[in-house]
């Protein structure tokens, strides 16, 4: 397994949370309450993993490749300049989240809009990865650059997809059986 499958799978795990946020937003604009300590766990968990473990691994990888040609060079730093976006995205959710568990007044339009929008811009990072980068990625690297890669690069443990769960997201674990259970 090279660390592109890896990278794949935690873009695999993220659509599932982003699927359910998504939700969240439906509900938000009918008006509905949803539970906010489980959008707050989401986000914990993306600002936690993707921010924190996921996206500095790509950056290692995205330096390591830069220089093959010009095309994968203006995509790697397209979505290393993202990385630094989405992170400040991530944190001024995780600021409004904790308004709105700490009862400060804040317009559930305006929530519904951040959160529709982190949801898009999350959602057309990994899209621009999938879609894009890692097939150019794919063509150029070599089996030597995969073992390097895999070396310097070793897989973070993930506490919410990965063989143990941290306590912290035992609801979210749920829920996200329970959502898999349904569809
Ligand atoms: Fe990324
Ligand atoms: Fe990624």
């Amino acid at each position: 397994m090279t660390i592109l499958t890896e990278l794949h799978q935690d873009h695999v795990n993220l659509n599932k949370l982003l699927v359910m946020l998504r939700q969240k937003v439906d509900k938000l604009r009918e008006g509905e309450q949803p539970n906010f300590n489980l959008i707050a766990d989401v986000i914990s968990y993306i600002s936690g993993y993707a921010d924190g473990f996921h996206h500095p691994r790509e950056d290692r990888m995205y330096e390591f490749l830069a220089g093959r040609n010009d095309a994968l060079d203006q995509l790697l730093s397209s979505c290393e300049k993202e990385h630094e976006e989405l992170k400040n995205s991530s944190q001024q959710l995780k600021d409004a989240i904790d308004g709105v568990l700490h009862d400060a007044v804040i317009p559930m339009n305006e929530f519904a809009d951040l959160l529709d929008d982190y949801v898009s811009r999350q959602t057309a990072h990994l899209n621009l990865e999938e879609g894009e980068l890692f097939p150019k990625i794919d063509a150029v690297a070599t089996e030597q650059d995969w073992k390097m890669l895999g070396k310097l690069l070793p897989a973070p443990e993930d506490p919410l997809f990965g063989e143990k769960q941290a306590h912290e997201y035992t609801d979210l674990y749920r829920e996200l059986i329970i959502d898999l259970n349904a569809a």
